[in-house]
This record gives C-alpha cells, structure tokens and sequence, in this order.
C-alpha cells in the first residue's frame, strides 16, 4: 500500500496589506522590501477570523476535490505557529468542529515553516502502516495574531492563509508519495523565537509588556543557513532516490524571500518556470506557503496528475525537510 498526495486546497483571507501601507506603520519603503524578499502584499485575516476558519475553507476545497465525503476522513492533523488557542483544544480539533469529523484522531504539530513537509511524511507513515486511510492534512496560520506591527524586521515579512491536502492509499506506484526527509536542530532555536506564552515566559503583565509574545528573528542568520539547509536538503533527497534534478516537473521551495528561492533554485538549476513563486501576493505564510503555493499551481493549471513535485522547506526549530511527491489529483474545477 502506497500513499498519494490526491488533492489540494487553499484558502486566503480577503485583505490585502500592501508595501505602502506598511510604510505608514514603519520605518520601511516600498522598494527596500521589494528588493529584499520580493514581497509586495500580505494577506490579513480579519478580526473575527481564526487560525481554524482559514483552516476548514481550505480544507472544505481539498475534501471536495478529493471526491471524498466528510465521514470518510479517518484523522485530521494541523500544523501552524499561530494556533487558535495557546494549549487546547488543537487547531485540528477545531478545523474538524467545522468540518463535522467525529470520532476521529485530530492534532496539532509544531515544525513552524517545515510543518507541511512534516505532515506529509506523517500522513505517508500512517497510510502505508495501514493504520489510516483518508487523512485531511493542514497547514493553517494567523501569524498576524503573532506579529509585532512595530517591528520591521519581522512585519513586513509575513501573511496569512491556509493550505489542505487530502493523503489517501493507493495501489498504484505511480501516485506515491516517493519519500521525505526531515530533521530538526534546537541549538538554532534562539534565532526565530516566539519567546512569550509558554512556560518558559508564562503570560505575566511584564512579559507582555516586554511583547515577547511576538516572533523575534535574527534575520541575516536565519537567511544563510536556510540558503544551505534548503540546498543541502534537495541534494540529499535526489541522490537518495538517484532521480536528476531534469526530472522533476515543478520544484516547490517553502516561500520565505526571493533572494532565499532564487539562491537555491539557481544552484539546483531548476528553470524559474519549474518553480513555485507566490512570494509576492502572500508573503511567508509559515506552515502554509508550501500548499498554498501548491494549489496556485494547482487553480492555474500548472500541474497535472502524475507530476513530480519537490517540496523544500526550512523554519524555525531549526527544521527542515524536503518530500519528493507525485501530483495525484485528477479533478479540475
Ligand atoms: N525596512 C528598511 N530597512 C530595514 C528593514 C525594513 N523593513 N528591516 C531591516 N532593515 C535594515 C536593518 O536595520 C539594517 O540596517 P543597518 O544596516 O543600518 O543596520 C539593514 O536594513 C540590513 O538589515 P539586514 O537584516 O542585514 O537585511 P537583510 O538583507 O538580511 O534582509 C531580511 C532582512 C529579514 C529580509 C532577510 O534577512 C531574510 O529574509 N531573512 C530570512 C527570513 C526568513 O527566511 N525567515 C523565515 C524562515 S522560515
């Protein structure tokens, strides 16, 4: 029994923060954020929306697509940075609320940026044990609720959004998930941090007032060694499964900047049409840039059933991880 990666979702929230407002919040222009991150708009869930809403719409479109009912779904696992509650319940927990899943196992994982890649090696894992069958996979984030709008260094980086895949059994070799690798190193942990809410800085009035309940990056670190990581990843995945960089038809990196994409796509030699670009509409969108980037891909056509997709993510943590997919989805809206 293998497990195929049978179709996507996406959901995005309505408001658009552009590079121009953002140089009415902070010191920042149009043209330095352009040029380092080639990002120019972020999507911003509104007020009354949360983590898990963004979550079940894209959800809702990966079900759909799938051609699968709601009660055929056997587990539901969310990963996101930015969850509806801090402990419990799980994001997961609530994405299946909406959907009226009952009775099945639903959590969360905490792999920041990696965290699709991580979901699909642990949907791939369950299928192939046999232990599951139809498994609603997610990646859901409000990292506005986790964004200091007084901090450039981190404000004008990120979106939010959700992305849903369906991982079903198949017997059929030519839909398989090929293979993940993914790994974690918590020495790097200092360097992107959401340091406030846990039990390391419990939520007290000083804590907070410190805003340690914000993400902090160490920006100019983080960017090279997620150039090497994300490099390094992709090597090791195709020499471990002696498939040659030409045979990938689209290679889809975790979307965090430009320059970051460019770098490792240039050294890969993967052609800019091979490869996944929703940086500038979306921003970092964490957990959720890879399925998103995905369905864009998706919506405009640009994959097709039997494709072979590279994932390439890198986050906080650190972790990382890369998955070498097919594209199993056979319905086009
Ligand atoms: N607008 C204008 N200037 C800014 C700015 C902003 N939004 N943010 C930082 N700057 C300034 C800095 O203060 C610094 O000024 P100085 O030279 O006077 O000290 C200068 O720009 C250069 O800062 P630096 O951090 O070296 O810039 P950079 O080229 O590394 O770009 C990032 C900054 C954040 C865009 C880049 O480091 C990055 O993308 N890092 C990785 C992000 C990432 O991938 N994170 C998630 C991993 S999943």
């Amino acid at each position: 029994m293998y497990a195929a990666l049978r179709s996507i979702g996406s959901y995005v929230p309505k408001n658009i923060l552009t590079n121009y407002d953002l140089e009415k919040m902070v010191e920042t222009t149009n043209e330095w954020i352009t040029k380092r991150t080639g990002i120019k708009e972020r999507r911003i869930a509104s007020s009354d929306e949360v983590t898990s809403d963004l979550g079940y719409k894209a959800s809702l479109q990966a079900i759909q697509r799938a051609g699968i009912r709601v009660d055929e779904i056997d587990m539901v696992i969310c990963a996101t940075l930015s969850p509806d509650y801090l402990t419990m319940p799980s994001t997961a927990a609530m994405i299946s609320k909406k959907l009226g899943i009952k009775n099945v196992m639903a959590f969360d994982i905490s792999a920041a940026c990696t965290g699709f890649v991580y979901l699909i090696s642990l949907a791939k894992a369950f299928v192939e044990s046999g232990a599951k069958k139809n498994i609603l996979i997610v990646g859901a984030e409000k990292i506005s609720s986790i964004i200091d709008y007084e901090d450039r260094s981190t404000c004008i980086l990120f979106g939010d959004g959700a992305g849903a895949a369906i991982i079903d059994s198949t017997e059929d070799k030519n839909e398989a998930i090929l293979d993940v690798i993914a790994s974690a190193d918590g020495n790097y942990g200092d360097l992107l941090i959401t340091p406030g809410c846990g039990s390391k800085n419990p939520i007290r009035e000083d804590n907070v007032k410190d805003k340690l309940q914000y993400m902090k990056m160490a920006g100019n670190e983080v960017f090279k060694i997620a150039v090497k990581t994300l490099t390094n990843d992709v090597i090791e995945i195709l020499q471990k499964n002696n498939i040659s960089p030409e045979e990938i038809d689209i290679f889809i990196p975790h979307q965090a900047n430009f320059r970051i994409i460019e770098a490792v796509r240039s050294k890969l030699n993967f052609s800019v049409e091979k490869t996944a670009l929703t940086i500038s509409k979306y921003g970092n969108t964490s957990s959720a840039s890879i399925p998103m980037a995905m369905n864009d891909l998706y919506e405009n056509k640009k994959i097709k059933y039997g494709d072979l997709m590279l994932l390439d993510a890198f986050g906080g943590g650190f972790t990382w991880g890369s998955a070498l997919v097919r594209f199993a989805g056979k319905n086009f809206n």
